[in-house]
């Protein structure tokens, strides 16, 4: 292919200059120009050969289509609209009419990377610069990695904009320097309460890749269906919703080439021992329990699962861990990424009550209790998810350790998901060394607040109930939702998760992941609950909610998300409108306080 060669660099710059592009996450340093715009010509790429398998010659040619195709015009600005204009005052757009103007047409994007060969790994470099200078002819791109290239040329994609007569021009020189906070940003797909398709799986990645989220958490199945192929056991598959709704290898292997050509990795995750019932029970019913129990709300105390329908893998049954062992070999040989997700959650003991292994094991030794229970999966399950390779890192969520049945010993290395109790639990579990990936259920989880999905609820029946004892939702309450209200995007933005850790402690928070269970959610509306809201958490996890002087900058993080919104829907991601779009054209009109440092 082509060279890249030398590339004039901005030399003074500032940023007082206003513009009005915005580009999301906020690179976490950026600085313009004042000499005015540049012309962007039909922009090649140049870069040395072998870029890990044309990864960068693909994510170019995808990029550079949407930047010609768009022709961008920022839906929401900083500066009000009335003084808006597609390019700055004073700046001619089309560069023939200013022929005294040197060097102001850009045409090529000169890519250096230092490692061509980094895998798309945990912990690989994201870092990268991207500069244009004064006289530059060309837009200067250097990254230690690949990966890092790619989320440069997803900022320069969203720094590309209409000149107001159909052509291309960047508004003012322009030098950035940008890496992300932390390792591990991502959403949580479940793909087992309903089943998402291929396209809209793809559609979440495109807007992942927009916003630079780099994990793809994929809760593969629950207890109510088992979408996807398994070599060992062809019969798991019956349990899939219907066979339209399977996952094949390939295109298990599809999505993970979709997500890794943006930078993106896939992590899986098989929930268990609880949560399990579906697929597990065609290749033996022995191996799970209580599966045709009454999942028993109605009789809390009696209750064997948390939502309909019940089933856990049966802890003490031999079979079971042979089974796991092929289920997990299988599924490790086509997701690639180093970590798998092995669950770990919401382990109810009342549903052991039906296994004859578990209550025989009770009996023998009196003494024993759920959390010898639990210790026995972790003693016995582990050792397999642990020996599939020497890189293999473990994610599980935090009851493991955290829950009224959690196991006595569970291995540091294993990274844990925080969903419950916020800054405590997060507290917790770094002050006792382990990584964790922060998802608190109040401030990151996007399914919540659009009521309760169980039937025959009497509860919502408020005008004439039979029973007056029967305890009626109210709209002040939570309407069914256990964790309700709606997280709304500020307040996932304005979580402060490290807040009052200790140094030692920070540094086991490795990111985080909104996820977005799927009990109400499909096609029809995937996207729209994970979008635009999964970009302020990007956007938290990548550059962080506060400023240079540690102000909350929600305030300058608005006209952002929602020139962003406008922007995914227009690159395809059918994201969700969050204001009336007065308030993209007249910026702070929308705004609850006038006061903008109200906010800290
Ligand atoms: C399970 O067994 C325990 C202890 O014997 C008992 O308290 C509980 O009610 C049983 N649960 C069910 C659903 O039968
Ligand atoms: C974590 O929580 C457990 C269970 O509540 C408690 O026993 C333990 O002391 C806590 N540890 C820390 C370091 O906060
Ligand atoms: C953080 O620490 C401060 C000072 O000790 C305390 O007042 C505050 O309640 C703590 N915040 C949380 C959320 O724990
Ligand atoms: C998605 O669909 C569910 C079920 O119909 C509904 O409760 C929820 O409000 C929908 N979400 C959005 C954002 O439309
Ligand atoms: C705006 O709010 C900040 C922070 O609460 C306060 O210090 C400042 O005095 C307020 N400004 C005005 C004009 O009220």
């Amino acid at each position: 292919m082509r060279f890249s060669r030398a590339c004039a660099v901005l030399v003074a710059a500032t940023s007082t200059v206003a513009v009005s592009v915005n580009p999301l996450p906020a690179p976490r340093e950026i600085s313009w120009g004042t000499s005015g715009p540049k012309q962007i010509a039909d922009l090649s790429l140049r870069t040395e050969t072998d870029n890990n398998e044309g990864t960068l010659d693909q994510a170019w040619d995808r990029v550079w289509e949407s930047i010609i195709a768009l022709r961008w015009v920022p839906a929401a600005t900083e500066a009000p609209i009335s003084s808006f204009q597609p390019f700055p005052t004073g700046a001619a757009a089309p560069a023939k009419k200013n022929t005294k103007r040197r060097l102001s047409v850009v045409h090529s994007v000169n890519v250096q990377v230092e490692d061509k060969n980094a895998d798309l790994q945990h912990g690989v470099d994201e870092s990268y610069s991207l500069d244009v200078g004064d006289d530059a002819d060309c837009i200067t791109i250097k990254a230690k990695t690949v990966w890092g290239a790619i989320h440069a040329f997803t900022t320069l994609q969203q720094l590309i904009i209409n000149d107001g007569h159909g052509g291309l021009i960047l508004e003012q020189p322009v030098s950035i320097k940008d890496s992300p906070l932390y390792p591990y940003r991502g959403i949580m797909l479940d793909t087992g309460r309903n089943f998402i398709s291929l396209p809209k799986i793809f559609e979440q990645l495109n807007g992942m890749s927009l916003s630079k989220l780099n994990v793809l958490h994929w809760h593969i199945d629950d207890s109510q269906s088992w979408p996807i192929w398994v070599e060992s056991y062809p019969d798991m598959v019956k349990d899939a919703y219907s066979p339209r709704e399977i996952y094949s290898r390939n295109d298990v292997r599809n999505v993970i080439a979709y997500a890794r050509a943006r930078g993106i990795r896939v992590i899986p995750e098989i929930d268990m021992p609880s949560h399990s019932s579906s697929g597990w029970k065609q290749v033996d019913p022995e191996i799970v329990t209580c599966t045709d129990s009454w999942w028993s709300n109605d009789n809390w105390a009696e209750h064997t699962a948390v939502e309909p329908n019940p089933g856990q893998l049966d802890i003490i049954y031999d079979k079971t861990y042979e089974v796991v062992r092929n289920v997990y070999r299988d599924l490790s040989e086509i997701f690639v990424d180093n970590w798998f997700h092995v669950g770990g959650d919401e382990i109810q003991p009342n549903c052991f009550n039906f296994s004859k292994h578990v209550t025989k094991w009770f009996a023998e030794d009196p003494s024993r209790t759920y959390h010898d229970l639990a210790q026995y999966w972790v003693d016995h399950a582990v050792p397999i998810f642990q020996e599939y390779s020497k890189e293999r890192r473990l994610i599980m969520w935090e009851d493991i350790v955290l829950s009224p049945e959690n196991a006595h010993n569970v291995p540091k290395n294993i990274v844990m998901q925080s969903w419950n109790n916020g800054l405590e639990y997060i507290s917790n579990l770094t002050a006792r060394g382990y990584d964790v990936i922060v998802s608190s259920a109040d401030f990151m989880y996007l399914d919540c607040g659009h009521g309760g999905f169980v039937t025959n609820d009497p509860r919502y029946n408020v005008m004439s109930r039979a029973d007056p004892q029967t305890p009626s939702f109210n709209y002040g309450g939570d309407g069914g939702s256990w964790c309700a209200p709606y997280k709304t995007w500020q307040r996932i933005y304005d979580y402060d998760f490290t807040l009052n850790l200790t140094e030692a402690q920070t540094k086991h928070i490795i990111g985080a992941t909104a996820p977005l269970w799927s009990e109400q959610v499909d096609d029809v509306n995937v996207s729209n609950m994970f979008w635009p809201r999964a970009a302020a958490l990007a956007e938290l996890v990548w550059s962080g909610n506060r400023d240079a002087d540690g102000k909350k900058r929600t305030t300058q993080m608005t006209q952002r998300i929602l020139n962003f919104r406008e922007y995914l829907v227009a690159n395809g991601v059918q994201a969700q409108a969050l204001v009336p779009k007065y308030c993209l054209h007249n910026p702070h009109a929308c705004d609850l306080y006038r006061n903008q440092s109200a906010l800290h």
